[in-house]
């Protein structure tokens, strides 16, 4: 296949707000040692590139200054030393950065199939968030199956994920979301007790339950304190985001009296190998349950990808449910 030497990106242009993010034209990415370059169909929006657009998200010296954490097409080049991969497979990636692009380069160990049935438009959206739950729930806050988890956002694209993938795994799921109906639809996902916390204090209902064994957190702020309060002994505090800030007095005595651990990742900068790992556990795990229609990414809307800056405009409005991904090509 000849590819082309330039292709239509989305960059962005200085820190801002939506309106920064314009078409623009960049050379096609050439794949590097170990890597694949994709044709993306679509590529997923998530709010690690609203924070990056924002100038609040530097991205990792070596990735791609455009925005783009995920996206699914074909394969249309392979670097030195690729054996896993086809010129032609389909496939859905997590992406180093540089999805909001007719083409990227991504390590080929960060690529998945395209689960049975699904359409790109939804495989696209799966990466940043199945890797970003598998390894923050699973790997690091080993949940099992029976263990109460508190999922905050639960109507985020994170929370969506992970309301649907621990109960699918038989732990008793709680989750907050701001409004009845962001309620309603945690628990058609699986929550059993939806908590609007606007309305409810999630402290008191978890406290009622006996505690979470696990909290999976991206608000922080005032939740931190409330988080180790909701916690039963012995229980698992895992930050993801600070959505209200990282800065707060906290009772440290608690975490000891209780034996809590707190911890929490971000996925981006972590190694090629690690992200390789955390995909082997996705394709072995839960890949299984993609292909059976277990479970699926709960899809918000698509735009173009000339309309990137509607598409970021809506994943800053919080009424918003789920994924949005953008159509790359066609
Ligand atoms: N650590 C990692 O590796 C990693 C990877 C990916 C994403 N993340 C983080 O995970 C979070 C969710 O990402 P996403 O793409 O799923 O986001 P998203 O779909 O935009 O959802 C964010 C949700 O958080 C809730 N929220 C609670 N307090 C908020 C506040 N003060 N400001 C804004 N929203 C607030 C909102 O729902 P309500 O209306 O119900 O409050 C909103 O729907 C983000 O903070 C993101 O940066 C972390």
């Amino acid at each position: 296949m000849t590819l082309p030497e330039t292709m239509r990106a989305v960059e962005i242009t200085e820190p801002g707000g939506p309106e920064v993010l314009a078409l623009c034209e960049r050379p096609v990415p050439v794949p590097g040692p170990g890597e694949i370059l994709i044709k993306l169909a679509f590529a997923g929006v998530n709010r690690p590139d609203a924070l990056q657009r924002a100038g609040a998200y530097a991205p990792p010296p070596t990735a791609s200054d455009l925005p783009g954490l995920e996206g699914a097409g074909e394969i249309v080049a392979l670097g030195p030393d690729v054996a896993d991969w086809q010129v032609g497979d389909q496939v859905c990636a997590l992406l180093p950065g540089g999805g909001y692009a007719e083409y990227v380069a991504a390590p080929a160990a960060h690529a998945l199939p395209i689960p049975e049935g699904m359409p790109l438009r939804d495989a696209a959206c799966l990466p940043e968030t199945y890797f970003t739950v598998w390894t923050n729930v699973f790997m690091r806050g080993g949940l099992q199956a029976g263990e109460r988890i508190l999922v905050h956002g639960g109507t985020s694209g994170i929370g969506t994920t992970a309301i649907q993938l621990a109960a699918v795994r038989g732990a008793r799921v709680f989750a907050t979301a701001g409004s009845d109906t962001k309620c309603d639809v945690c628990r058609d996902l699986g929550a059993e007790r939806a908590i609007n916390y606007k309305t409810e204090d999630f402290v008191e209902v978890l406290r009622d339950e006996g505690g979470a064994d696990l909290i999976l957190d991206m608000v922080g702020g005032d939740y931190l304190p409330r988080n180790v309060k909701a916690l039963a002994d012995e229980g698992r505090l895992v930050q993801i985001a600070f959505l209200q800030g990282p800065k707060v007095e906290l009772n440290f005595a608690q975490v000891m009296t209780r034996r809590l651990t707190i911890t929490g990742s971000t996925l981006r900068p972590q190694s090629v190998a690690a992200k390789a790992e955390i995909a082997k556990g996705l394709e072995a795990e839960v890949w299984p349950l993609l292909n059976a229609g277990r479970i699926a990414p709960v899809m918000d809307s698509e735009f173009a990808l000339e309309d990137a800056a509607k598409a970021h405009a809506r994943l800053e409005d919080p009424s918003h449910i789920g994924k949005i991904v953008l159509k790359v090509a066609g």
